[in-house]
């Protein structure tokens, strides 16, 4: 893999994409194709979030409007006002699935979920309709002010941005077991024990996993804002799980970027860092440079990373879960070293502006 210079493969599906909307879905949509990524997954966080299905098809011929030619495919955002009516009539409508984030956690998630088993009634219904449950897998931190926790039990230690995955890791667990038929995604999974549980998990449990988390540790985004992200990149030893657990998947893992795109003025300024990688522009370059790192250090095998799981990675997994299929059957050729990632990413007339992860480095580049 080390020594191939170019790449053949159908376009990618990216199965976890903040797109926005307005002046920055004007900036992004259009890096979408570019990127190498026909199909993508759109999160729901807008503001207000998108939590009914008209909103959610307004917001898809918004798009479509800006880039015509990739397929969206849709999500609302999990929240009091959706009923088992709204997902029936969801359903109707060619909607795909429902991303749940915990209350407060990230971007735009003020308005999240609390309490899973409330949503129990939403939930069997999404199962009886065969729709996806999208989990951002954290839980909230600990109040700086709330009493000491008890150190009795490690399920009592006090929740921090370190430890948020793991502690949601029994949710996943509890929703499969009240719901094994629901299809569930752990969202961009972060830590190893993220992939202990969703392997413990049947075949109607995945995982994504960026193409940021695949090279970034702690130390990365203690210094760096365009490298912070929730949940946040975790211990070398958690890189390293994810570098395996992209070429030893066998479908039970895939790529969702989660590329997340903030304007500059929000990721430097007086105010508290907004958290998100952009990567949309190059994705599947971060990929396979990541990969390209994981051989040369040993965590997996040159042979591992084959053509084969490239592209189930890429995109076959990720519409295999999805049941979906790429219906332009377009392919693209990657070029190693021939790319080189935009110091920022601007437009004329629009107001914002993005720097996108590893900006200015070589990367693979990407042709139709
Ligand atoms: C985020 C945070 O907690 O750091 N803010 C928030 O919860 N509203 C930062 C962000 O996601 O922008
Ligand atoms: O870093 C993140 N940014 N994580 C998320 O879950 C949301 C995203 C965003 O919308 O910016
Ligand atoms: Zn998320
Ligand atoms: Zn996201």
């Amino acid at each position: 893999f080390t020594e191939i210079k170019e790449l053949e493969l159908p376009a990618a599906f990216d199965a976890h994409v903040h797109l926005r909307d307005g002046e920055m879905s004007k900036l992004v949509a259009p890096t979408i194709r570019k990127g190498g990524v026909n199909q993508v997954y759109v999160m729901p966080n807008l503001v207000p979030p998108i939590t009914t299905v008209k909103e959610c098809l307004e917001y898809r011929d918004r798009l479509k409007a800006i880039e015509p030619n990739v397929d969206y495919l849709m999500s609302l955002y999990l929240h009091e006002s959706i009923t088992p009516e709204v997902i029936r009539e969801a359903k109707q409508a060619g909607i795909t699935g429902v991303k749940s984030y915990p209350a407060g956690v990230t971007t735009n998630s003020s308005s999240g979920v609390l309490d899973y088993e409330s949503f129990y009634p939403v939930f069997a219904e999404m199962e009886k309709q065969d729709m996806i449950l999208n989990l951002h897998g954290e839980v909230p931190s600990t109040p700086a002010h709330a009493p000491a926790p008890s150190t009795a039990s490690p399920s009592q230690a006090a929740i921090t941005i370190l430890n948020a995955e793991p502690a949601f890791l029994p949710t996943l667990q509890s929703l499969h077991t009240h719901f094994p038929s629901l299809r569930i995604i752990l969202e961009h999974c972060s830590t190893a024990a993220a992939l202990s549980a969703v392997r413990a998990c049947g075949p109607t449990v995945t995982g994504t996993i960026t193409a940021h988390h695949l090279s970034l540790t702690i130390d990365d985004w203690a210094s760096n804002p365009f490298a912070f992200c929730k949940p946040v990149a975790k211990s070398p030893e958690d890189r390293d799980a994810l570098l395996q657990a992209a070429v030893r998947s066998h479908g039970k893992f895939f790529l969702g970027t989660d590329s997340a795109p903030h304007d500059c003025a929000a990721k430097r300024g007086a105010d508290r860092v907004a958290a998100g990688v952009f990567t949309q522009m190059d994705a599947l370059g971060y990929v396979l440079d990541a990969l390209d790192v994981g051989v040369r250090r040993g965590v997996v095998a040159e042979e591992e990373v084959c053509w084969e799981g490239l592209e189930g990675f890429l995109g076959g997994w990720g519409r295999r879960f999805y049941g979906v299929r790429d219906g332009r059957g377009e392919r693209i050729v990657l070029r190693r070293g021939a790319g080189r990632v935009v110091d920022v990413l601007e437009a004329e007339g629009v107001g914002v502006s993005v720097v996108p992860f590893r900006k200015g480095e070589e990367t693979w580049s990407v042709e139709w």
